[in-house]
């Protein structure tokens, strides 16, 4: 007879952990829900009166906030407290792709995870259902148990993998209506009564058609393989667009031709000056030093090809704008409409547009950002992340503009690096009238109306147009 969880606690109030617990609370009252971090000014941000200065900006998210917090949801930094009074345990830290050592540049750092398990380990007095939240190699789940059961305590613990799918941007809703929900656990009388308390949790609000349940591997396999098909559809029509420029074929009309066969399917397929994101480009190296590690060096080559792939779509759009101002851009000012890695997110991890400012900067191109949700603190962090120059000379090429128009004053060319919606229904035409002519758009999103601005007076280069 399996358990009726009261209390959960989960540990990581990111980008995953916040929203999917905020959901989680919001829709089961009566359990109560802390969510734990030990980054205090993240946690004092979560707790803020006033909802929009919430650490993640999710359309959505801050009336869930609103609803359940102080009620059944709560955000501390006492992690020992939260993981003593807890039932399930949910790890939701950061894994992010190892900058040292072995697996340097590839592999997933599992250190935050590991010190989770052992923390765990040495508070809890109770039995607890501890469940994968972040993204993990296959096979995380062995060590995390060795960690756990190793203690001598009496202590009882059942590991499960529930991997998040939300995408950022429209997490709220992907939350309230997921395609599916996974769990993975040991197949055994005390594991499948584990699955079962997690399968009443997320039953509150999803049919149960769509909670699916398997065994450890294939669910944390699982996550990796979703994340690696997805990107490496944008890699596929990415590499179409370089052919679609060469052809004069354009390729949202090979989209739709191909997207309505029902096998192929029409989303996804959005050409674009690459993927960016914190996760795609780190769980694609995670699969492939996986598959390189047990030998199986044609399934690495294979997918480490998308991301291949998609450093050349960011390369080629940065060495267009180039080559397109007459080979330099020396001391020219290029404006950037977005730095985010998409639209609706303050999210800037991986963003392709801190590849191209970089390889500008290269070229000594006077940057000029603006972003509706992303502060110059962050901007100059990325690039400073990158470590090509000094911080100094990074903030001398890097400028940050709260006014769009402003940031487009006078420059020579602007490349559309995000698709916020606000950047269709901006003043082309005054736009023009104040840029350097010719006045380049290059437009990394295909948000742009071409034709329109063609007829303003724009050169416009779009992605395999
Ligand atoms: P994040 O960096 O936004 O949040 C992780 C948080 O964990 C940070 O605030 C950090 O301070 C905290 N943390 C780290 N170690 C800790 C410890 N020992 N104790 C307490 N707090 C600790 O990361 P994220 O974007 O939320 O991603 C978390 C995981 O979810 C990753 O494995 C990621 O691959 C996966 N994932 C992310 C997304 C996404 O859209 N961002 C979607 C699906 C899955
Ligand atoms: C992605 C997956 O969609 C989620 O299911 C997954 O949970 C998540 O990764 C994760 O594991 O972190 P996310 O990165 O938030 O979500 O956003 P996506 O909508 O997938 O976009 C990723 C990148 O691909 C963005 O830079 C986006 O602009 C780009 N993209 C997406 C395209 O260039 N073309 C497309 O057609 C789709």
């Amino acid at each position: 007879i399996h358990k009726k969880i009261k209390s959960i606690c989960c540990i990581g109030a990111g980008y995953v952990g916040g929203p999917t617990m905020s959901v989680i609370a919001q829709k089961n009252p009566d359990i109560k829900v802390t969510v734990v971090d030990l980054n205090e000014q993240r946690i004092a941000d979560w707790n803020d009166a006033d909802l929009s200065k919430l650490p993640i900006f999710e359309p959505g998210l801050d009336a869930v906030v609103e609803e359940a917090r102080g009620r059944n949801l709560f955000f501390s930094t006492d992690v020992n407290q939260a993981i003593a009074e807890a039932d399930m345990i949910f790890i939701s830290v950061n894994t992010p792709t190892k900058t040292y050592g072995a697996g340097k540049g590839m592999a997933a750092d599992l250190k935050y995870v590991e010190l989770c398990a052992r923390q765990i380990a040495e508070v809890a007095t109770s039995d607890k259902i501890v469940v994968e939240k972040s993204t993990l190699p296959v096979k995380t789940a062995q060590a995390i148990k060795s960690i756990l059961d190793n203690t001598g305590n009496g202590v009882k613990f059942q590991i499960l993998s529930n991997p998040e799918f939300l995408a950022e941007g429209t997490a709220m809703t992907d939350l309230a209506n997921p395609d599916r929900v996974l769990i993975g656990g040991d197949q055994t009388p005390e594991g499948k009564a584990a699955i079962q308390s997690l399968v009443d949790v997320y039953g509150a609000w999803v049919p149960q058609a769509q909670i699916i349940t398997t065994n450890l591997w294939s669910s944390e396999l699982s996550k990796l393989v979703a994340n690696a098909f997805l990107a490496q559809r944008v890699s596929s029509i990415n590499a179409i667009s370089e052919l679609c420029e060469a052809t004069q074929a354009n390729v949202e009309e090979v989209a739709r031709a191909i997207g309505m066969d029902s096998r192929i399917g029409p989303k996804f397929l959005k050409a674009s000056v690459g993927f960016g994101g914190s996760c795609f480009q780190k769980d694609i190296l995670n699969l492939v030093y996986i598959s390189k590690s047990l030998g199986l060096n044609e399934v690495a080559d294979y997918w480490e090809q998308v991301i291949i792939m998609n450093n050349h779509q960011r390369d080629r759009f940065a060495n267009n704008i180039v080559s397109t101002l007459y080979n330099t851009v020396s001391g020219k000012k290029i404006a950037f409409l977005g730095w985010a890695f998409k639209k609706d997110t303050n999210d800037t991890r991986e963003s392709a547009a801190i590849y191209v400012a970089d390889r500008l900067i290269d070229e000594q191109a006077q940057i000029y950002v603006y972003d509706p949700k992303v502060s110059a603190k962050q901007m100059q962090a990325d690039l400073n992340y990158l470590s090509t120059r000094t911080e100094t000379e990074n903030a001398k090429y890097l400028q940050t503009q709260t006014d769009p128009y402003k940031a487009v004053e006078g420059a020579h060319a602007i490349a559309v690096l995000t698709e916020w919606d606000e950047f269709k229904s901006y003043d082309w035409q005054k736009i023009y009238d104040n840029m350097s002519k010719p006045a380049f758009v290059f437009d990394g999103r295909n948000v742009l109306n071409q034709e329109a601005l063609e007829a303003i007076g724009f050169q416009v280069q779009s992605i395999g147009k």
